[in-house]
């Protein structure tokens, strides 16, 4: 009233205002949306990017991360212990694994099936594997026991993924960690060779024993030895030639018991973490149930946490396997961020894989990170 003439003005200003929260709001559809945008789809997002929710963190749901860095694609001419790899806890049991025992009343840990999962980038995968109606099953257990009610599918099914992977991808390594409940000798490695994964195996007599490297992945791959098979069960790897995790991998408690911030205390069954006589560090970091809508907190600020009180732990290593639930849930970067940060530290001593100046050598952090 007093500055009539300013009307047209605060009317411009009105108009502006509400067309940039138009935009905002719909700024982006169409496979356009980047890292931390508003979307309703993973079709709004860009490549490599999924759209999700994340109670606590933020409203509505963005943008996030959902495929891995290619870290061999950066290096390939290291030990195979220098580098850090995406890992799934329980990757069998997915949304998307059809329910064939009638009654499956357990809970899932990841959304996507397991090929979906190698393809975005994930390189090693938690497998539990009983002897259930005659032949090898992947399962949740009470007891020890696969049920019905706990029962996702066949392991050979899975494992014919992994073939597919790896026959697709001739560049690429795959690590296996079975939580083995298998007791008849002989019926795992079976199951193996039907699957056609011996042409790939990795043989126990080239693991190192001592806190030695591990091949060049280079190596690892000319020779197509490209998968890396542990097991639970001590007894395996004289009847079966699968390695004896406690062998080669030292591993932080697992579930609710090692998510004490502040703490990375060892696995009962895993050697001390400082104990450097085994070269392969593999960090756990999840709840005992997996809740979708927590899961995104789990993967974010405190993974990142997690892995440097675990760098301590570990008497100044870096994990090489960091195993979550959910893995693509996150507030933005998640388990991807955290193991381009591990590749970045193990391959050339920065905080992010996307830093290392290719070709340099003593290795060397350019300062702008490049994609
Ligand atoms: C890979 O890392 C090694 C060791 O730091 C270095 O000598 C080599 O130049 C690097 N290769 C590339 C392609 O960056």
């Amino acid at each position: 009233m007093e500055h009539p003439r300013n009307i047209p003005l605060i009317l411009f200003a009105v108009l502006l205002i509400t067309s940039s929260v138009i935009t905002s709001t719909f700024a982006c559809s169409n496979g356009q949306c980047q890292l931390g945008d508003g979307c309703s789809s993973d079709a709004d997002c860009q490549t490599g990017l999924s759209c999700f929710s994340c109670p606590g963190a933020f409203e509505g749901s963005r943008c996030v991360r959902s495929t891995a860095t290619n870290q061999f694609q950066i290096n390939n001419s290291l030990p195979f212990n220098k580098y850090a790899f995406v890992t799934t806890h329980n990757s069998f049991a997915n949304e998307e694994e059809p329910h064939h025992t009638g009654i499956r009343v357990t809970f899932v840990n990841q959304e996507d099936s397991v090929t979906k999962q190698l393809n975005n980038g994930v390189r090693a995968l938690m497998l539990d594997t009983y002897e259930f109606r005659g032949v090898i099953w992947l399962c949740h257990s009470f007891g020890g026991k696969c049920h019905d009610f706990t029962a996702f599918w066949i392991a050979i099914d899975t494992l014919k993924q992994v073939e597919a992977f790896l026959s697709a991808n001739p560049s690429e390594i795959v690590t296996l960690f079975l939580e083995d409940y298998v007791n008849t000798p002989k019926l795992l490695s079976k199951v193996f060779e039907d699957a056609g994964l011996m042409k790939y195996w990795f043989p126990v007599s080239s693991m190192p024993q001592n806190g030695q490297d591990w091949p060049l992945v280079k190596d690892m791959v000319a020779n197509n030895q490209r998968l890396v098979v542990f097991t639970s069960k001590k007894s395996k790897q004289e009847s079966d030639g699968i390695a004896y995790q406690w062998n080669y991998v030292v591993e932080n408690q697992y579930g609710d018991d090692g998510e004490h911030p502040g703490e990375c205390s060892q696995r009962d069954e895993s050697a001390p973490l400082d104990d450097k006589t085994k070269s392969l560090v593999l960090i756990n970091h999840f709840h005992t149930v997996p809740i979708k809508k927590l899961t995104c907190g789990d993967n974010s600020g405190t993974l990142l946490s997690m892995l440097d009180t675990c760098h301590g732990s570990a008497g100044n290593r870096w994990a090489n396997f960091v195993a979550v639930n959910y893995y693509k849930r996150s507030e933005g970067g998640g388990v991807f961020q955290a193991v381009d940060k591990l590749n970045g530290q193990l391959i050339c001593g920065c905080d992010d894989v996307h830093s290392c100046k290719p070709g340099s050598s003593p290795p060397t952090c350019s300062a702008i990170k490049c994609q």
